[in-house]
C-alpha cells in the first residue's frame, strides 16, 4: 500500500507542470503610467508566453519599490510563503542582496529590459515570458506544491502605489 503510494507521489512529482492562467496589470495612476498591453499568449500546445508593457510618462524614476506577495489557493487566495517589500534602486545594485526577490526576477530577467539599476527612463518591456522557463523555475529550481497560485506585485514610486500586476498561474 506505501509502496503505491510513493510510486503514485513520485510519478506525480515528474509530472508537475506550471500552467499560466490569467495576467491582470491595473495602473492606479494613469498620469504616471499605462499599459500598452499585458496578456497570455498560446501559440500551440506547448509554447505559451506571457508579455507586458508598461509606459511610463514621468521619467527618468529613480525611487521604486516593489511589493510582492504569493498566494495560494486553499479555500479561497490566502498569502503564502511571502510577502516583502524592496527597494528595487538598492536591490538592483546588488541582486544577490535578497536571495527571494531574485528568485522572482529571474522569471522575467532575462525576457525585459528592466535589469540595470535607476533610474528608470523608459517604458519596461516584459517580452514572451514562454511557460516551459517558469515551469523550470517552479518545479526544479525550487520546488513549489501542487495548488493555485497568484503573484502579486506592487510597483510604488516615490512611495505611492501607481500599477499592480497579478499573474495566476496553477502547478499540477
Ligand atoms: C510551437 O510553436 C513554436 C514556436 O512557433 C515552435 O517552435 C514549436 O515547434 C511548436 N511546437 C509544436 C508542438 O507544434
Ligand atoms: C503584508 O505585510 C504588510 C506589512 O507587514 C501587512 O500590512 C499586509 O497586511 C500584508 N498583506 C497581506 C496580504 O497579508
Ligand atoms: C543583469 O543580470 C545578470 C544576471 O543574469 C547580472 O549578473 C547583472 O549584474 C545584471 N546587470 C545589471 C546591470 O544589473
Amino acid at each position: 500500500m506505501i509502496y503505491i503510494f510513493i510510486v503514485f507521489y513520485m510519478a506525480e512529482k515528474i509530472s508537475s507542470n506550471f500552467e499560466f492562467t490569467n495576467v491582470v496589470c491595473t495602473s492606479l495612476d494613469k498620469k504616471f503610467d499605462d499599459f500598452e498591453y499585458c496578456f497570455l499568449k498560446s501559440v500551440n500546445r506547448t509554447y505559451k508566453y506571457l508579455s507586458l508593457k508598461v509606459n511610463l510618462f514621468k521619467i527618468p524614476i529613480t525611487k521604486v519599490k516593489v511589493k510582492g506577495i504569493l498566494y495560494k489557493r486553499f479555500s479561497g487566495y490566502r498569502p503564502f510563503m511571502f510577502n516583502v517589500t524592496v527597494d528595487a534602486c538598492r536591490f538592483l545594485k546588488d541582486t544577490n542582496s535578497n536571495p527571494i526577490v531574485n528568485y522572482f526576477l529571474n522569471f522575467f530577467r532575462p525576457f525585459s529590459n528592466i535589469n540595470h539599476t535607476c533610474p528608470f527612463d523608459h517604458d519596461l518591456i516584459v517580452e514572451k515570458v514562454p511557460i516551459d522557463f517558469v515551469n523550470h523555475q517552479v518545479t526544479k529550481v525550487l520546488p513549489f506544491p501542487e495548488g493555485d497560485y497568484l503573484l502579486e506585485t506592487h510597483w510604488i514610486a516615490y512611495d505611492i502605489d501607481r500599477a499592480v500586476v497579478k499573474v495566476y498561474g496553477t502547478i499540477s
